[in-house]
């Protein structure tokens, strides 16, 4: 280990990089933080408020779900059947048990989001979910789902999504996303926020209602006629007031009897993205936002998704339908009303 002459303290060049990766810092972050170091910049993680990187805990066995709920094709074997490229658009009884799931799923995130404090762990928020999923009578859809351990994702601090609920504890000044999906009457509903842990810094809270205003723009913009990269437009344009990086790795999603299907709904502008949407749609925005760059590396468990310099990143996500005058909001709490023509 030697020191970096502003702060932190970085690995040797054979032990493990700073960021997770699991790979040796000479092979990942250490030429980067050389040439800042030489141009008088810092190296290391970024991290807001002095807040250690997060790093992997202990992951408890696969919670059980009883025989009674209904699984998805995937539940057992770990993979879904590919059928990604079903109808786009869903008839009146598919949307009318998806309003159901969404606020299943609603009330699952309520529920856990209700229970964030310093001192719980991952897992302990996990369990809360997962309890709720059971009397809900749904599926937790990430169960198993291509192996993935536990009922909810848990994404802390610098951590973009896919967070595995661990042993570790939410500290005063964490950020957390929680994200739920449901499988109930044979559809998905999926839907996330990131909320502060206790007393957080300026910085991080501005982040959180950036990214929220993010997917609001986001939604802002679907109606029959508009198109899918109209979607990302609109996102860049409120993350680029304050210079927030916006992720492009990982995209909003058709939704329905299917988990993940088309179309896929990236969150910064793509020309490609150009299917015209259509009354009877539904898709997930799920915009992550960073406080720096939007490049991720990813944790040697395969799931866990972190910013690349460290810096902290934050995730809203609803289920939509697109509807004859607009958008309607699957997943929004019933105690809201619906803010877009729908
Ligand atoms: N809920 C996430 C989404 O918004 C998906 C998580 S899949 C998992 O699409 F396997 F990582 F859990
Ligand atoms: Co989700
Ligand atoms: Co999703």
């Amino acid at each position: 280990m030697y020191a970096n002459a502003s702060g932190p303290v970085l690995p040797g060049p054979n032990d493990p990089c700073w960021c997770g990766s699991g790979r040796k810092y000479k092979k990942c972050h250490q030429p980067k933080d050389r040439l800042a170091l030489l141009q008088g910049g810092t190296a290391g993680p970024q991290v807001a408020n002095g807040s250690a990187p997060v790093r992997p805990g202990v992951v408890s066995p696969m919670r059980q779900v009883p025989s009674h709920i209904v699984r998805p094709d995937y539940a057992e074997s770990g993979r879904p059947q590919s059928k990604r490229q079903q109808p786009l658009v869903k008839d009146a009884a598919t949307i009318a048990r998806m309003r159901k799931a969404a606020q299943a799923a609603r009330r699952v995130l309520n529920t856990t989001l209700a229970a964030v404090r310093p001192g719980i762990t991952t897992d302990e928020l996990d369990a809360i979910a997962h309890e709720t999923y059971l009397r809900e009578g749904g599926y937790p859809s990430t169960l198993n789902y291509h192996g993935y351990p536990k009922s909810i994702c848990t994404s802390v601090n610098e951590v973009i999504c896919h967070g595995i609920p661990d042993s570790r504890p939410l500290n005063d000044g964490d950020i957390v996303n929680v994200d739920v999906t449901i499988f109930l009457d044979g559809v998905h509903g999926d839907c996330s926020e990131t909320v502060p842990v206790g007393t957080v810094d300026a910085e991080s809270l501005a982040l959180i209602e950036a990214t929220r205003s993010c997917l609001m723009a986001g939604i802002g913009s679907v109606r029959p006629g508009s198109r899918i990269c109209d979607i990302g437009r609109a996102i860049e344009e409120v993350a680029a007031v304050s210079n927030y990086g916006v992720v492009r790795a990982f995209v909003g999603h058709g939704i329905g009897e299917v988990f993940h299907m088309d179309p896929q709904v990236p969150h910064y502008y793509d020309r490609n993205a150009s299917t015209v949407l259509q009354p009877g749609m539904t898709f997930t925005i799920e915009p992550m936002i960073n406080l720096g760059t939007w490049r991720h590396r990813s944790w040697p468990d395969n799931w866990t998704a972190v910013t690349a310099d460290g810096k902290r990143s934050a995730q809203f996500e609803h289920t939509l339908l697109v509807t004859e005058k607009g958008v309607e909001i699957l997943t929004l709490d019933p105690s809201l009303p619906q803010p877009f023509p729908h």
